[in-house]
């Protein structure tokens, strides 16, 4: 992968870094909400994941698309989750498991389910 591939997957590490960061800060505390830094990560790592996407199939990358497909959808998920919540003084510890569990699983999905990805 390119210079500009390594900024953009960099981009989408620290989403998901400040994403997961955001969600475990709170992990202890009794009442619960979805801040701007869980918001802002969320937002930052879905869409740096699509360019990395463009990126690799512009380039000579070789794209595992069902690994894609099924990563898209679980951000998809926790997005629409973070953004229906955001305005809410408190979420349930449920939905605060389930962003937490769900950001997890893309981590586990992108770590080891092989095939794709070339840099
Ligand atoms: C909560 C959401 C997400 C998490 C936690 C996540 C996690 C990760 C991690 C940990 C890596 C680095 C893997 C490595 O270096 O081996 C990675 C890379 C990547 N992610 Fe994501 N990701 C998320 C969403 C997405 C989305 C929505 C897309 C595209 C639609 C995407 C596309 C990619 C691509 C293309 C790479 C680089 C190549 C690869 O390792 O497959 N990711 N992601």
């Amino acid at each position: 992968m390119n210079t500009l591939g390594l900024i953009v997957l960099l981009l989408h590490l620290l989403g998901i870094a400040a994403l997961l960061g955001g969600l475990l800060a709170q992990a202890r505390d009794s009442e619960k909400r979805i801040t701007p830094v869980i918001r802002d990560g969320v937002g930052t790592a879905f869409v740096a994941g699509i360019v990395l996407v463009g990126l690799l199939e512009a380039g000579d990358g070789d794209v595992n698309h069902l690994k894609i497909g099924v990563k898209f959808l679980v951000n998809l998920v926790v997005l629409v989750l973070v953004m229906a919540n955001m305005r809410k003084p408190s979420i349930p510890n449920g939905l605060f498991w389930a962003l937490t569990g769900l950001t997890v699983l893309n981590v586990v999905l992108a770590l080891f389910w092989s095939g794709g990805h070339t840099y």
